[in-house]
Parts: structure tokens; sequence; C-alpha cells
């Protein structure tokens, strides 16, 4: 019998979602030999094929939109209108990833001489690795997945524990959408060794990551001085600026949006807030009035805007800042700041803190959970120097109606994704995402981006004869 893992519903601790298999160390070299059986025959399939099953995917996908919905609440309690809107763009990413299978590829090019053509191909990478957190259990996985399949690879997935009840939805679709066995290998239970297991096989060929920090860089680590790919999305502590000249209920509604959505677990949420002195007062109101308007409670209900954090884990990780935040000189707590014993589920209040230093951890430390931080500054530049001063750099707003200085702004932010008069959060399929400094190793996944990281180019002279 394979040992297994029970997750429960963080809503309410006493309701199991599921017991899942923890795959063995054994288990991933069978995924590598399953990988490698497929690849054989999946590379040789043709585009329109593999676009003809990834559409079927997607529509199997929305056609169980809410048994998928629901099952993501139950995974990480994120509430149900978010989590339809996030099975939902998992359908648009299939549909996007599928449709670029179609799209051409390669190039020609002038030759030297006139009997031979000089032609550049793309060929999938063989096997890869896609490890996804659990912060968007469908979206996230679709992004890696999608595209690694649409460009002929076979892939080993690890999917965050906390996402499992999502994850084998979304295996048991690319199936039965004809995926043949072996092209997508789903690997599961908790973190390091099974981790470690799939970076140490040599027939790894690239892999994709999206979660923290310290175990990004050490999956790079691992496979440094090998021919692996690799692709690192590694989180942020996202700065929006408010300008004088801002539209400022607006900008109340794109923050607090862009902070306490999905409980603030998102690498691209707002969490730091520079702000025009001369507005301060009034932005601080207009954001408080709808941070406490939120409706916080049960995420499988239609109404719910916030619901609880994923796991006690996250619950007890976030409530560390907020004791922090207690105790700190000169922290004003003006919104929120409380959050509950792990005995009924994992609640938090969503919470505005004002008077944070600089160097204070909740200023510096990515706290992945409902939190912004208001700081009034002087003036742009006063604000763009706090907003560059972080090891991070994945995602930025400015709210401003001077076009001028969003154009400077886009140029002088140091983070990957720039925003103007939205929130930090959000991306689309079509566009490259990924950050800049300590947030990624800067490949970007998405959009064009994603063939050219799933994919070798190579170079054929073709001379007539
Ligand atoms: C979004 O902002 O909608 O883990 C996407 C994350 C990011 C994706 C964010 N990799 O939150």
């Amino acid at each position: 019998m394979p040992e297994t893992f029970t997750r429960v519903d963080p809503s309410q601790l006493t309701r199991e979602t599921g017991t899942y298999p923890i795959t063995a160390p054994e288990g991933v070299a069978d995924a590598f030999e399953s990988a490698a059986g497929a690849a054989r025959e999946w590379r040789r399939s043709t585009g329109p094929e593999r676009e003809a099953i990834l559409r079927r995917a997607a529509d199997l996908l929305e056609g169980r939109l809410d048994e998928a919905a629901q099952r993501l609440t139950a995974d990480i309690g994120k509430p149900i209108r978010d989590a339809r809107a996030e099975t939902l763009r998992a359908v648009a990413i299939l549909r996007f990833h599928g449709a670029e299978a179609l799209q051409p590829d390669g190039q020609t090019h002038p030759g030297a001489a006139g009997d031979t053509a000089v032609i550049s191909i793309s060929e999938p990478v063989g096997t890869v690795c896609a490890i996804t957190p659990w912060n968007f259990p469908l979206a996230i996985p679709a992004w890696k997945l999608a595209p690694a399949l649409a460009c002929g690879n076979a892939v080993i997935w690890k999917p965050a524990t906390a996402a499992s009840g999502s994850a084998l939805l979304l295996a048991e679709v690319l199936a039965e959408a004809g995926l043949p066995p072996g092209a997508l290998n789903v690997v599961m239970g908790a973190g390091e060794a099974l981790s470690t297991a799939l970076v140490s096989d040599p027939r790894l060929n690239a892999i994709s990551f999206t979660g923290s920090a310290a175990v990004g860089w050490r999956l790079q680590s691992a496979v440094a001085g090998r021919n692996v790919k690799v692709q690192l999305e590694l989180g942020g502590k996202n700065p929006a600026i408010v300008l004088a000249d801002a539209d400022l209920a607006d900008a109340a509604a794109q923050i607090t949006s862009g902070a306490m959505a999905a409980a603030g677990q998102r690498c691209t949420a707002t969490s730091r807030v520079y702000v025009a002195r001369t507005v301060a007062a009034e932005l601080i109101d207009l954001l408080v009035a709808r941070v406490e308007a939120l409706v916080v409670g049960d995420p499988f209900d239609e109404t719910t805007d916030v619901g609880p954090l994923a796991s006690v884990e996250q619950l007890q990780t976030v409530g560390r800042y907020l004791d922090l935040a207690a105790s700190e000189d000169g922290v004003e707590l003006l919104a929120g700041g409380s959050y509950g014993e792990p005995s009924t589920g994992c609640w938090i209040d969503p919470t505005v803190l004002t008077g944070v230093q600089p160097t204070s951890a909740l200023m510096r430390d990515e706290i992945f959970g409902p939190v912004a931080i208001v700081t009034p500054v002087d003036g742009y530049e006063e604000g763009l120097a706090a907003a560059n001063d972080t090891e991070y750099g994945l995602s930025a707003a400015l709210f401003t109606r001077d076009l001028g200085r969003a154009m400077r702004f886009a140029r002088e932010i140091e983070a990957g994704q720039v925003h103007i008069n939205r929130e930090t959060a959000g991306a689309e399929p079509q566009a490259p995402f990924g950050g800049l400094k300590g947030s990624s190793n800067l490949q970007r996944e998405q959009g064009k981006a994603a063939k050219r990281f799933f994919t070798n180019s190579k170079t054929v002279y073709v001379r007539a004869r």
C-alpha cells in the first residue's frame, strides 16, 4: 500500500476533503521512465493534433466548471466566485497554448549559396518537470503544462499537496481529452524529498517552478553544471504608488482588490502602498472603508470576498507577522489586525497598517496574506525610491493621470510587470510573465516566451541536389 496524506477544508478544519497517495522516490524514477516512453511518440505528434487535445481539455474543464470550482474552494478556501473565475482562466490558458501549436514554427534565413535553404526549427526539450504552488491550483498548472505539452514535451508534474483535488481533476481532463499515457505524469506528496529526486534524475531536461525563493534557488543549484533549462517564479513584495493627481476612489478599489483578493495569497499581491502626503488621509479613508466592507467568511458562499487562508501553516506564518505589527514601535493598525485560533478555520482579518519602518520584516518579507502597508511619501521620486527598495521585482503599480510620469515609471521601476492605474495582480496568457531581481531567474513564462522556454532551436541547411 502506498503511503497517503489527507487534506482538510481550510474553512472547516474538521472536514476532510480527500486522501491522496504519496509518490515514493522510486515512483519518480517510474515517472521518468513513463515520460521517456511517451516522449518518443508525443514529440512526433503534429501541432494540429496537440491543439485538438488541448482544446478538448479546455472544453471538458469548462463543462465541469462548477465541480472544478467547488474542488478548488475545498482545496484552498479561495472564494467560490474567484474559484470559478480561475477555472475559466485555466480554460482560456489551455485554449491559448493549444492555438499556439498552430502558429508558424521557425524561420527561413537568407543563405549564402543560391542552392541552399537555411531554416531554423524548434523541437521539444524532452522531459519537463513542473512544480506548482497551491495558490492557483488550476491556472498556474495550466500555464506550465499547456505550453510544455503544446510544444511536444513529456511532463512530470508535482502539484502542491494543498491543491491535490484540483490537480487530479486537471490531469483527468487532459487524459480524457486524448493525451497519450505518459505524456503527463503526476507525482504527489510534500516537498523536499520528492523535488530532490526529481532534480537528481539525469533524464530531466527542464524545470518550470513557481513557489518560494528558497526552494527555487535550491532547485536551480541542484541542476547546475547539467544542461537543464530552469524557469523560476519566486514571489514579490509589490508596491503601488498613488500620486496626488490620481483618481483616489478608483485607486482605493484597485488596491483593495490587489491586496486582499485570494486573501493576499498571490505573489503579485499589492503589499506596499506609497501615497503622496497631500492626499494620504483621503486615500486611507477610502481604502479602509473598502477593506472594511469586504465580506469575509464561508468561501462556498457566493457573496464572500475573502475566505480563510489556505492552511494552518499559512495562518501561523501570517499570524506571526500580525503579532510583529502589534509589537513594533510606531506601527498603527488602520483596519483588521486579528486572526483566529486554528481550531475552526484559518480566519484572518484583511489588515491595513501604517507607520512601518523600511527595515521592518513587515516591509521586506513576502507575507502572503491580506496585509497592506500604507506609507505617505513626498512625491514620485521618493515613492519610486521606496518602491524599488526591495529584493523582489515582480509587479508594481502607479496611479496617476499623468501619462508622461506613467511612461517614466514603466522605465524606472524595477519590476517585470508594470501596471498603470491597475492593481499589481493579474496576468494574461498571451503576454510574457515574470519578475526582475529576486522574483525570478529572468526566464519568462506565458505568451511567446513559453515556446522559447519549452523548445530548443535547430538550424537546418538544405542543399538541393
Ligand atoms: C495573478 O496575479 O493573477 O503565484 C497571477 C502567483 C503568481 C501568479 C499570479 N505566479 O501568485
